[in-house]
């Protein structure tokens, strides 16, 4: 019983999970990583008519259907001016499907992943169990990557590097300039950049931009229903680059996966080719929670670089300040749970009602002074 492989044996469960579980029914939970709004109703309904009328009943091509593939496409025209082929997706279980087949299909053993730190934990642990090894990219003072710190981390045994803008944990979103900069590394040095772009709609400042925009052909991303439609629950994601990368990805979600689960592309159809407002408006309600956290934490004398978007603040915290506000109902995530560079700072999630997050800063303030 005790024969694992030594790939799973690097990884364990996600310390986030211990935070909730530590914390009482009645907390105010900051530490969940999903909008708080529901799926537009439109989407839901494409997935019940496809249910009842049995469309859905059956496997869909491994890619995942023709129409929904035809909406991502447009998709990317519509928000980054890039043609993508619709052959060039595959429809994945949420954007974590995307990121294991683009390290599985990438990745040897041994071979090396930049990864930003802190950032979000799939990177660290899809490395390991694609038999790769996470380097730990440290983030600028602002909580930006900066492309300077990549490209200096590439050596001969580098296969990827992860860009994740805007981000999580740290809300922080990538300049033009720097976007363009991961691209023209990506090209120059011919190593993949995966760029994680499942928080774009959520940007407050500046706009969202992707590396695809300007490199082809080593540049895979992966996006998702999930954060932008409100749809974390329906596991419909995708990853789209370059046709012999998604020959060569599609090959592993053919074996681990067959398709995506066939109502959820339906609903992901709609909500992609359907009204777009429901996202401006979950974008600006974030926006709104976003300035009621920022002074929230100013008057508990805790400095955070201003998130401009995702719906993540990650302020510098005092030794335990994480414990303390546990202790007194506040549920935050240690800033190391991201890794080793997010020592002294907490994940806050303010995907939570207004009300529930005024609450929840006069908490934290109190924890910060208790700790001082
Ligand atoms: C940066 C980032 N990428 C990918 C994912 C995975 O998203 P999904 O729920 O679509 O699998 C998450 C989820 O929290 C995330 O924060």
């Amino acid at each position: 019983m005790t024969d694992f492989s030594e790939r799973v044996e690097r990884v364990s469960i996600s310390g986030i999970r211990e935070v909730f579980e530590m914390a009482g029914d009645d907390a105010i939970n900051l530490g969940l990583g999903q909008p708080d709004f529901p799926t537009p109703a439109h989407a839901r309904e494409a997935a019940v008519d496809a249910i009842q009328s049995g469309e859905a009943d059956a496997y869909t091509s491994n890619k995942g259907t023709r129409p929904l593939r035809e909406a991502i496409a447009a998709k990317h025209d519509r928000d980054q001016g890039v043609t993508v082929d619709p052959d060039d997706v595959i429809a994945t279980a949420g954007g974590s499907e995307a990121l294991h087949v683009a390290l599985e299909a990438h990745v040897d053993a041994g071979e090396e992943v930049l990864v930003p730190d802190p950032g979000f934990v799939s990177y660290d642990a899809l490395t390991k169990l694609a038999g790769g090894e996470p380097v730990p990219v440290p983030l600028r003072e602002d909580l930006t990557l900066d492309p300077a710190a990549v490209e200096e981390r590439i050596t001969d045994d580098t296969a990827a590097f992860v860009v994740n803008s805007p981000s999580n944990p740290t809300g922080a979103v990538a300049s033009p300039d720097d976007i363009e900069a991961f691209a023209r590394i990506a090209r120059e040095h011919d190593v993949l950049c995966i760029s994680d772009e499942v928080y774009e709609t959520i940007v407050f400042e500046g706009e969202h931009r992707s590396p695809l925009e300007h490199e082809r052909e080593n540049v895979v991303v992966v996006n998702a229903c999930s954060k932008a439609y409100s749809m974390t629950g329906w596991r419909l994601g995708w990853v789209t680059g370059a046709t012999d990368r998604i020959e060569r990805m599609l090959r592993v979600h053919q074996y681990a996966q067959a398709c995506a689960s066939a109502p959820a592309q339906y609903a992901a159809e709609a909500a992609l080719s359907g009204p777009q407002d429901v996202v401006g408006e979950m974008r600006d309600s974030f926006e709104r929670r976003r300035d009621i956290v920022l002074e929230g934490l100013a008057d508990a004398g805790l400095d955070c670089p201003t998130p401009q978007g995702a719906f993540y603040a990650m302020p510098e915290v005092p030794e335990g300040f994480v414990d303390a506000c546990i202790d007194r109902g506040v549920v935050v995530v240690p800033g190391d749970a991201f890794g080793a560079n997010g020592a002294g700072y907490a994940r806050i999630s303010y995907a939570t009602g207004e009300d529930d997050l005024r609450e929840a800063l006069d908490i934290m303030a109190e924890a910060a002074e208790a700790v001082r």
